[in-house]
């Protein structure tokens, strides 16, 4: 079986590809190195180029013969999506739709989307289930959702399987060491407290008035390993036509801002500096996913599910590769 991953050379992306081959699939990468690391994707089978462009896309589908496509590459920061609500779009769903037509092209039968919490907008109840209106408030929840919309369809002309994993906050590093988060520049709250504990320096705090326990927001953080996993078995649970699976994937407990600081300093022992900062427009208070339905549907749960374990193994990469990964 292969599998093309794009966006694989990036941060869940890579550590999905290795499980992928541990799993025994064949992994061709695609990625385009604007965000994406060349020593992330070692020793894999590598193709550089830009999922916007459709010729190029069209002649990878017909140079390979792909089982299933499982799509990472996109742009993943929020607020750049609000200043460049063109270029998000462009990406992630115009370069989305390329491959979802080459795949319907070729016959490839199966597509894994990189989705995210960012389709709630700003859910009034949580835990948030998939039952949850669809309402996102920027163009990063929507360049997603409209994807997630697209393949629906295209499930119904067409009989594509699809799964559509919506991830809560992506966290960890693989607990070998080797491979972790190296974003530039760096807005998740897990690698932003770690690096300030490395460097001395304070970390902000944005916003410590929230209707939640301590002031400070609640957030799903789910470990990166446990997220590579659900890919596997997504595949898996694709092998009829014409599935499609929405499925939120986060840890299903919450942790504020101040809970994560504080364990860091535990795993660190170092006491991390804070400074409170406004909070920012959009920030919901408390964002906790029930993954109940990608337990009964993928028979998935999170292994590495307490903030300990998360954070102990994002320390481990951090602190083995200071400056991230070498290109
Ligand atoms: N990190 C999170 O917490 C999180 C949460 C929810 C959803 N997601 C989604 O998961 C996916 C992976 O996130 P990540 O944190 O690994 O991001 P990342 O930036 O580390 O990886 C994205 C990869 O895609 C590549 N890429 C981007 N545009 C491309 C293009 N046009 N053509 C080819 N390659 C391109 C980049 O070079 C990079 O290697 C994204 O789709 C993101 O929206 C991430």
């Amino acid at each position: 079986m292969r599998a093309l991953v794009t966006g694989g050379a990036g941060y869940i992306g890579s550590i999905t590809s290795r499980l992928l081959v541990e799993a025994g699939w064949d992994v061709v990468v695609l990625d385009s190195f604007e965000k994406g690391h060349r020593a992330a994707v070692k020793g894999f089978e590598v193709i550089e180029g830009d999922i916007r462009e459709r010729e190029f896309v069209e002649g990878v589908f017909r140079r390979y013969d792909f089982d299933a496509v499982v799509h990472f590459a996109a742009y993943i920061e929020v607020g750049e999506s609000v200043e460049q609500p063109v270029r998000y779009f462009q990406n992630n769903f115009c370069g989305g739709l390329n491959l979802v037509d080459a795949c319907i092209e070729a016959g490839v039968g199966r597509f894994v989307l990189s989705s995210t919490a960012a389709v709630y907008g700003m859910p009034r109840e949580v835990p948030v289930t998939e039952e949850a209106p669809a309402a996102a408030i920027n163009p990063y929840g929507h360049s997603k959702r409209n994807l997630e919309i697209a393949l629906e369809y295209c499930r119904r002309a067409h009989g594509l399987s699809y799964a559509a994993l919506r991830y809560f906050n992506a966290a960890g590093a693989h607990p070998d060491g080797t491979m972790g988060e190296d974003h530039r520049p760096e807005s998740h709250l897990i690698p932003r407290v770690l690096t300030a504990a490395r460097e001395g320096a304070p970390v902000a705090i944005y916003g410590s008035a929230y209707p939640t326990p301590d002031g400070t927001c609640v957030r799903d953080y789910v470990h990166v390993v446990d997220l590579a996993s659900a890919h596997i078995l997504a595949l898996d649970a694709m092998s009829e036509e014409g599935c499609g699976h929405v499925l939120n994937l986060g840890n299903g407990r919450g942790f504020s801002v101040q809970q994560v600081i504080n364990a860091a300093r535990e795993v660190t022992g170092i006491d991390i500096k804070v400074v409170e900062a406004p909070p920012r427009p959009g920030d919901a208070p408390e964002l906790v996913a029930s993954s109940q339905k990608a337990q009964e549907v993928l028979g998935w749960w999170p292994r590495f599910d307490g903030l300990d374990i998360i954070i102990e193994t994002a320390w481990r990469w951090l602190e083995s590769h200071p400056d991230g990964y070498e290109d």
